[in-house]
């Protein structure tokens, strides 16, 4: 059984998950880095040159890969749970653990950052609001939702090392259909 987190850019599934893999004794995988790894290009240049729905597809390869490992917190790209087939393969792998923030606070975090090729030209609140929007009922369609707001990556990680025990997830899953 493997922790998959999803959430949008800057919800902190990177830190979190590396955190939670060491609370876990668990191993930490980040898709985002395998298909920089894969591909020998950064997700900008992966988008600049070859273009979103083939980051999407190579998005779905790295997701696959995973498949028949046990014990791994893995992390995915903000844009990973939209596409219905991506969200089955993580069900089949494991717990679904989606990371909320406020649209002021994921703004906070990543300002300054440019290596969110969907935020390049436009990173304004209400662009954030809206992506949040549209792609709400990806995120939740997962069996964990915690938010972050305000809360430090430590605490997050304990949250949710808590809650995956208090539902004793990896015997008893419950999960949405
Ligand atoms: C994306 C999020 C990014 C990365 C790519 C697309 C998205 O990952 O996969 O830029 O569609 O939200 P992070 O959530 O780790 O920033």
């Amino acid at each position: 059984m493997n922790v998959i987190l999803t959430g949008f850019m800057g919800t902190g599934k990177s830190s979190v998950g590396k955190l939670l893999a060491r609370l876990l004794g668990f191993r930490y995988v980040d898709l985002d880095c395998r298909i920089v790894e894969k591909e020998g290009a950064s997700i900008n240049d992966i988008f600049r040159l070859k273009g979103e729905p083939y980051f999407r597809s190579v998005e779905t390869e790295a997701a696959r890969e995973t498949a028949g490992e046990s014990g791994l917190v893995i992390s995915t790209g903000g844009g990973a749970v939209l596409a219905p087939e991506n969200r089955r393969i993580f069900r089949e792998q494991g717990v679904i653990v989606n990371l909320i923030a406020s649209a002021e606070e994921i703004c906070s975090r990543l300002k300054g950052c440019d290596d969110r090729p969907l935020l390049k030209d436009d990173s304004s609140l209400q662009k954030v609001e809206a992506m949040l929007q549209a792609r709400e009922a990806c995120y939740a369609d997962a069996d964990i939702r915690i938010d972050t707001t305000g809360k430090k990556v430590e605490d997050v990680a304990q949250e949710i090392a808590r809650k995956l025990k208090e539902t004793g997830t990896f015997g008893n899953r419950t999960r949405r259909a």
